[in-house]
């Protein structure tokens, strides 16, 4: 099989030393295999560069200061944001719980509502649920199109002076689906609104500047954008920044700390509290690095083609049902007829495939879609046109076992 892409298909698999012949990796919306320039920043990072950043006045750590702080003007030209602007968190995650806590924590009151959607991730949703509890909000949720993208023209329909926050996906992490992040930005704003996108799954995939998009906050993880664990990104305007309180007390955020009064750091330290993660941060400038080396809408092209290739073949199995719009990015979810995910899981594992089985933190949208998990195959710049002929094989085996 060849993949049909206007771009020769990418040939990275050397640079994955995690990768070993014949292992189909499809499994990258949960974590990115990581490359040979991160793993090499990671050791110089705890190896022969390793300090602490902010407090030390030894040259070692001036340096990894300026290393840390390299870091994140390289973060915020990544996305289209500023330094100033960006905020090193332990990931999506945390970004979200972030804003949950100090910005709408704050802001809301009872009777405000947050618009949500049918397809996010488990961590945009229970945060905005915790706080909607505290404050007395409520929460809306828009539905999804026939093909499976939030449906913008419902949102429309429905937002409302009362929403305060809008918080979507950029791109699912079940279904691909990308959204059209420039109209839902517009449609937030035209009610006064403000809109975080949870950027996960887009940052790997797509080219993203939030200054573009017009967004308000914007998170990511480093892990899922060939860069380390525990260390991710929280873009937001930095007038928001500066109004919202401290999440965190500790070293390293603080301005002037007395027993009778303690005065914050302006953004980004304000919401830095701690010794951060620096090796993380290391590594992540190190991954930005090599993505930007290969350029997103070369990852796209090749991540698309795969994804087109995927739905076809699979489509011609009778018992398979896709899921997701068929220009989804880097991500296909899928059943087979009468066979449980995990079970498909398993089969494809002995035959070296690996892919996720399970409901992928997305419980309302597996409500949805009248399903209680799929199986999803998800790409990555490793991957190529023998891992999907492997995820085909596999399949059409589970098909002869399972009659
Ligand atoms: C769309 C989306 N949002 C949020 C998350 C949470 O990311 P993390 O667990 O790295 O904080 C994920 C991870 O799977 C995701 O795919």
């Amino acid at each position: 099989m060849t993949v049909a892409t206007a771009t020769r298909p990418l040939d990275l698999l050397a640079d994955f030393p995690a990768i070993p012949p014949g292992w189909a990796y499809l499994d990258t919306a949960a974590t990115s295999q990581k490359p040979r320039p991160v793993l090499d920043a990671i050791a110089r990072g705890y190896g022969e560069t390793y300090a602490t950043v902010h407090r030390g006045v030894y040259q070692r750590s001036a340096d990894m200061t300026l290393a840390f702080e390299a870091a994140r003007e390289r973060v915020a030209a990544f996305i289209g944001g500023k330094p100033g602007e960006t905020i090193f968190v332990r990931g999506a995650t945390e970004g979200i719980n972030l804003v949950a806590t100090c910005w709408a924590g704050t802001q809301l009151e009872a009777g405000d509502r947050i618009l949500l959607s049918t397809l996010e991730h488990h961590s945009n949703i229970v945060p905005w649920q915790m706080v909607a509890g505290k404050v007395g909000a409520e929460i809306d949720v828009i539905p999804l199109t026939p093909d499976h993208r939030i449906d913008l023209d419902a949102m429309a329909a429905m937002i409302t002076p009362a929403h305060k926050l809008v918080a979507l996906a950029h791109v699912s992490n079940v279904l691909g689906a990308v959204l059209d992040a420039k109209r839902a930005c517009q449609i937030a704003h035209s009610v006064g609104a403000r809109i975080l996108l949870d950027g996960c799954q887009a940052v790997p995939r797509l080219p993203v500047d939030v200054a573009e998009i017009g967004c308000d906050f914007y998170v990511f993880s480093g892990h899922k954008l060939y860069g380390p664990t525990g260390i991710g990104v929280l873009w937001g305007r930095s007038e928001l920044l500066e109004a919202m309180p401290p999440y965190q007390g500790g070293g390293s955020m603080i301005d002037r700390v007395t027993f009778a009064r303690t005065t914050y750091a302006p953004p980004p330290g304000r919401f830095e509290a701690g010794t951060p993660h620096i090796v993380g941060v290391v590594g992540l400038h190190a991954a930005i690095d090599y993505v930007d080396g290969i350029g997103l809408a070369r990852i796209h092209a090749h991540e698309t083609a795969l994804v087109t290739q995927a739905r076809d073949a699979l489509s011609q199995i009778n018992s398979v049902r896709l899921f997701g719009p068929d220009d989804s990015a880097g991500i296909v979810s899928f059943a087979v007829g009468g066979v449980h995910p995990h079970d498909v899981a398993t089969i494809l594992d002995e035959g070296n495939v690996a892919i996720r089985a399970g409901h992928h933190c997305a419980q309302p949208l597996m409500d949805a879609l009248g399903v209680p998990a799929t199986a999803r195959a998800s790409f990555g710049v490793y991957n190529h046109a023998g891992d999907i002929a492997a995820l085909v094989k596999g399949i059409e085996r589970v098909t002869r076992i399972f009659g």
